[in-house]
């Protein structure tokens, strides 16, 4: 322990059922977990222990409850240091095997345990997998995998301060979401403590060969050496953005905020571990073009991180949220016209994607009950709950809701929030206030109704409007070479690309391709969409070029943004589903155990 006392309030805490974890933290909840780890890349686990540290709102609990996934589990102990009995249960598909621990009186338990090597939160990379040469490990912990590398209470209301002594090989980094060291210390045994109360899910570890830059007075960014300096040329706006939310939605309560930029086989584009957000390489454009991530992830810091979705459910809290602060980052820092663009584009991708959706699907408050926690996270949650928070802006104006949401974030700051709970505060204190009641802004249609309500904003990007007129001239007849794409963002290429027919004839691709030269993009955001847009119009089975762009990406990222449309649109056909294939036979042992277990549906299902 370091002394620093923990953050964030422990009474009251909002703690509904959630159907994705077993433990029962109304009885006993962890309150602060310390973890003593060896990171071993021979056998590929995690070993050691960790001491949970209890409160007991129960008294008459005798239970500890903790989730965990495919873990092999020791001795365990309590407080005075006596064997604890302890059972663990059968595995369960969706939830793994509770760990029920018989703790009388006590008031902390050590568990001694190890991870399996196919622990699904962990990502182990051999040296070759790596830019830098050495070996590297990420945790990926949202939404429910935390249990697969700590035994906890894996549910994003329980709350809990932490501190780790972590063990690696002396040549490598380890990188928590918590105080970070900058540099190799010589022994690798590196100590982190995380004062501030975080779920479990935010829990979250990288160990590899990481270089520090440092990119204003309380951010910077980690690397492999050969992409630190880009990495940090590229990130140089995180200070502006930092100061940009504050401004608008208060304080950074999180001390340092850090960027780790992960091997490319990271999944997601990023991931908000508190103090240190994960990123993929694919955002090194070059040219900044795809920074609205950093802004997505810190925005983070203050929903999600700091009011939190209650269970899985409500994740549209987290995320609808973030989307819509995301936007108002990117305006501040990078103006209306761009971040227009941006709104525009997620506004079409949930109109293509709700007519695939279950109906009920697209609520949006979920349930999950019986399903995997991954499956709130689509458009409806981002989108659907960004467009919820800009319409509210509409009807109120936007000083109003700003306010409303910088008290919002203080009041339940390093709590969890659900649904019902937040309604009932939007009603309180932002509603009637602004004499609006819920049925002008269609609050139940936006809540518990099916698709888009009719009162969502609508968004006219100008830049669009220019890109539109290229596409008729194009589509006319007009070469490639006589459009004039000077300037355009990454934005520009994809509207392009989305408002191009569905077959747009050989030669219009062909000369899309030669001059602009989509298939080299170094723009990850360009190239996929040209790539999906080639697989779906059949280009890619007639262009050479394309169709090698295409395994290459496929095979050097896994970032399943861009994995899972590809290869669904692959298997649209019998050419399509051989190629998909003989690609993943190559690109699966790189991809992430969830990246794989994506692509594996889509292709055991065609
Ligand atoms: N927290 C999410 C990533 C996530 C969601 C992981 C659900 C596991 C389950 C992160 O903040 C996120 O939304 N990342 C996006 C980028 C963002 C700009 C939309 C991604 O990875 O694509
Ligand atoms: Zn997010």
């Amino acid at each position: 322990m370091t002394g620093t006392q923990p953050v964030g309030q422990a009474e009251e805490p909002l703690l509904p059922d959630d159907p994705h974890s077993y433990s029962r933290a109304r009885e006993v909840a962890v309150r602060h977990l310390s973890l003593d780890l060896e990171v071993d890349f021979e056998s590929r686990s995690l070993a050691g222990s960790v001491r949970l540290d209890l409160d007991r709102h129960a008294p008459d609990a005798s239970e500890l409850v903790l989730d965990t996934w495919q873990l092999e589990v020791g001795d365990v102990t309590l407080g005075d240091g006596s064997r604890a009995a302890y059972e663990l249960g059968e595995h369960d598909p969706l939830l793994g095997s509770p760990l029920r621990v018989r703790i009388g009186d006590a008031d902390s338990v050590v568990v001694h345990y190890r991870t399996h090597p196919e622990a699904r939160a962990l990502q182990w990379l051999e040296a070759e997998q790596t830019s830098s040469g050495h070996p590297f490990l990420f945790t990926q912990s949202q939404a429910i995998l935390a249990r697969s590398w700590v035994p906890l209470q894996d549910s994003p209301a329980v709350r809990f301060s932490y501190d780790a002594t972590v063990r690696v090989p002396p040549q490598l980094l380890a990188l928590m979401s918590a105080g970070n060291p900058t540099a190799r210390n010589g022994d690798g045994v590196h100590r982190f403590s995380m004062p501030q109360r975080v779920p479990s899910y935010l829990m979250a570890l990288a160990v590899g060969d990481l270089e520090f830059r440092s990119t204003g007075p309380r951010s910077g960014v980690y690397a492999e050496p050969d992409v630190v300096d880009a990495a940090a040329w590229e990130f140089a706006d995180t200070e502006q953005m930092i100061d940009a939310v504050q401004r608008r939605f208060g304080g950074y309560r999180w001390d340092r905020y850090d960027l780790l930029v992960a091997p490319a086989s990271f999944p997601f584009g990023g991931m908000e571990n508190p103090r240190l957000t994960f990123l993929t390489p694919t955002l090194l454009a070059g040219d900044r073009s795809l920074v609205s991530v950093v802004a997505h992830e810190l925005a983070h810091s203050w929903s999600g991180n700091l009011v939190t979705n209650a269970t899985w459910n409500d994740l549209w809290l987290n995320e609808g949220f973030t989307e819509y602060l995301e936007t108002r980052i990117v305006e501040d820092v990078y103006g209306e016209r761009f971040a227009t663009m941006i709104l525009q584009l997620y506004r079409q991708e949930l109109l293509s994607a709700l007519p695939r959706l279950d109906p009920r699907d697209t609520w949006l408050e979920q349930d999950l009950a019986g399903r995997d926690a991954d499956d709130a996270a689509g458009p409806v949650a981002y989108h659907k709950g960004s467009l919820f928070l800009s319409m509210l802006e509409q009807v109120v104006g936007r000083e109003r809701l700003d306010a409303f949401l910088t008290a919002y974030f203080d009041r339940y700051a390093f709590r969890s929030m659900d649904t019902p709970t937040f309604v009932g505060h939007l009603r309180a204190e932002l509603l009637d206030p602004a004499g609006v009641t819920p049925e002008q802004v269609q609050l139940e249609a936006w809540l518990h109704g099916p698709g888009l309500p009719d009162n969502a904003p609508v968004w006219h990007s100008e830049a669009f409007a220019d890109v539109d007129r290229a596409v008729e001239a194009l589509v006319a007849g007009r070469v490639a070479a006589e459009v004039d794409v000077s300037g355009w963002s990454p934005h520009e290429w994809i509207h392009l690309l989305r408002a191009l027919p569905d077959d747009p004839g050989a030669g219009l691709l062909a000369d899309l391709d030669e001059t602009f030269g989509l298939s080299e993009s170094r723009n990850s955001e360009i190239l996929f969409t040209w790539l999906r847009y080639a697989v779906e119009s059949g280009h890619v089975f007639d262009s050479l070029r394309a169709d090698r762009a295409l395994a290459d990406f496929l095979r050097r990222q896994g970032r399943i943004k861009f994995l899972r449309p590809l290869y669904t649109a692959l298997v649209e056909t019998d050419a399509g589903r051989a190629r998909a294939r003989e690609i993943y036979a190559v690109a699966r042992p790189g991809y992430h155990a969830v990246a794989a277990g994506v692509v594996d549906r889509i292709l055991d299902r065609s």
